[in-house]
C-alpha cells in the first residue's frame, strides 16, 4: 500500500484541524500601538498606514477603550508633541502630550487593560534621534540615561503599567529600573526592546510621529545581519531587570524571535512594526492579497516563532476577528 503515510488524515476538515492546532493567536496577546497628537483638534489620518491616526486626546479615550472591549491585551502610547527641542523636554514634562495621555487613559481604564508607553526621546527631540547628542553632534549614551530615568518616573507617575524603553542606549534597563524602585515605582515594569534592528521598515512610523530626523540610528539600532549580538543584548536587559523583552521588526527577524524564546525565561514580545504593516494593507487595497487572511497569518507566524506577545497596529481589528 501506497502512500503508507497520510498526513492528511489530520486536516480533513475544519474540526480536525481545530484540534490539532498548533500555535494559539488570541487577542490578549495583542497590544495595540496608539498615537496622541499635542493639540489636535481632529484625528489626523497617517498617509502610509491607511486606517491609523493621530488621535487627539478624546479619540484616543474612545478608540483605547473600543480596543479594550475587543479583547486586546494591552496599549503602548506614543506622543507627538507640538514643539521640540534638543533635549527632548516634552517628554520628562508631566503636561507633555504623552504623560497627558497616559493619564487620561489610566484613569479611563483603570487597571482593565496594561498600559503601555514608548520611553524614548525621538519623538520629543528636533534633531528626531533617540537619545541627547554631545558636542559633536553624536548620541550621548550616558547623558541620555539621566534622560530616560526622568521620563520613565513621569510615564510611572502618569499611570503606565510597563514602560517600554526603545532607544538602545546601553545600560537603560538597569538605570530605569533603579530609578524607578528608588523612589517607590517598583511595581511598575519594564518590557525592554532588546534587540531593535536599524530597519527600513520603520519608514511609516517616521510619518506616523511626524519624525524629524535625517540619517539613521546606526550607532545604537543593530546591524540586520546579526543575530548573536540580539542574544547578548536580552541576555544583558534581562540582567539588568528586564520583565519582558522585545525583537523588532518582526517578519524579517524571526530567527531572532524563535532564538529570543528559546533562552527567555521570562515573556518575549515582537513587534509587527509600520512598514508591515503598510506593505500588506497596500497589497490588499490593490486587491493583490486577501487582507484579513494575510494578517491573520502574519500574526499566527510570529506567534509560531515563539513570540508570546504581538506588538500590531491590527490588534483591535484581528481581536474581532478571533473572538
Ligand atoms: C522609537 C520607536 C520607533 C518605533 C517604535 N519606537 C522608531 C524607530 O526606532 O525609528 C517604530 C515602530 C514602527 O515602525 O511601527 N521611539
Amino acid at each position: 500500500m501506497f502512500p503508507e503515510h497520510r498526513p492528511r488524515r489530520l486536516r480533513t476538515t475544519p474540526a480536525m484541524r481545530r484540534l490539532v492546532g498548533e500555535t494559539t493567536l488570541r487577542p490578549r496577546q495583542l497590544i495595540l500601538p496608539m498615537f496622541v497628537a499635542e493639540g489636535a483638534d481632529a484625528p489626523r489620518p497617517i498617509a502610509s498606514m491607511p486606517g491609523v491616526v493621530q488621535h487627539t486626546r478624546e479619540s484616543l479615550r474612545k478608540a483605547a477603550v473600543d480596543a479594550v472591549n475587543a479583547g486586546v491585551g494591552g496599549l503602548m502610547l506614543f506622543g507627538i508633541p507640538k514643539t521640540r527641542d534638543a533635549a527632548g523636554s516634552g517628554a520628562v514634562d508631566p503636561d507633555g502630550i504623552l504623560n497627558v495621555a497616559l493619564r487620561d487613559l489610566r484613569s479611563e481604564l483603570g487597571d482593565a487593560t496594561v498600559l503601555m508607553a514608548d520611553t524614548c526621546l525621538d519623538e520629543f527631540t528636533d534633531h528626531g534621534h533617540c537619545g541627547v547628542l554631545d558636542a559633536d553632534g553624536a548620541v550621548d549614551n550616558d547623558a541620555t540615561l539621566r534622560v530616560y530615568a526622568e521620563m520613565a518616573i513621569a510615564q510611572a507617575e502618569a499611570g503606565a503599567h510597563v514602560l517600554g524603553p526603545s532607544g538602545m542606549m546601553d545600560g537603560q534597563i538597569g538605570v530605569i529600573r533603579r530609578a524607578l524602585d528608588e523612589v517607590g515605582l517598583s511595581s511598575t515594569g519594564i518590557l525592554a526592546y532588546s534587540a531593535k534592528y536599524a530597519s527600513a521598515f520603520y519608514g511609516p512610523f517616521r510619518e506616523a510621529v511626524d519624525s524629524q530626523l535625517k540619517g539613521d540610528r546606526k550607532t545604537y539600532q543593530q546591524d540586520s545581519g546579526n543575530a548573536r549580538e540580539a542574544l547578548r543584548e536580552i541576555e544583558l536587559d534581562l540582567a539588568e531587570g528586564a520583565d519582558m523583552v522585545m525583537v523588532k521588526p518582526a517578519l524579517s527577524y524571526l530567527d531572532i524571535v524563535k532564538a529570543a524564546a528559546e533562552i527567555s525565561p521570562v515573556p518575549v514580545a515582537a513587534y509587527n512594526i509600520s512598514g508591515e504593516y503598510a506593505m500588506v494593507e497596500a497589497a490588499a487595497a490593490n486587491g493583490w492579497l486577501d487582507r484579513e487572511r494575510t494578517v491573520l497569518e502574519v500574526l499566527t507566524s510570529i506567534r509560531r516563532a515563539g513570540a508570546d506577545l504581538i506588538l500590531t497596529y491590527w490588534a483591535a481589528e484581528a481581536a474581532a476577528w478571533l473572538d
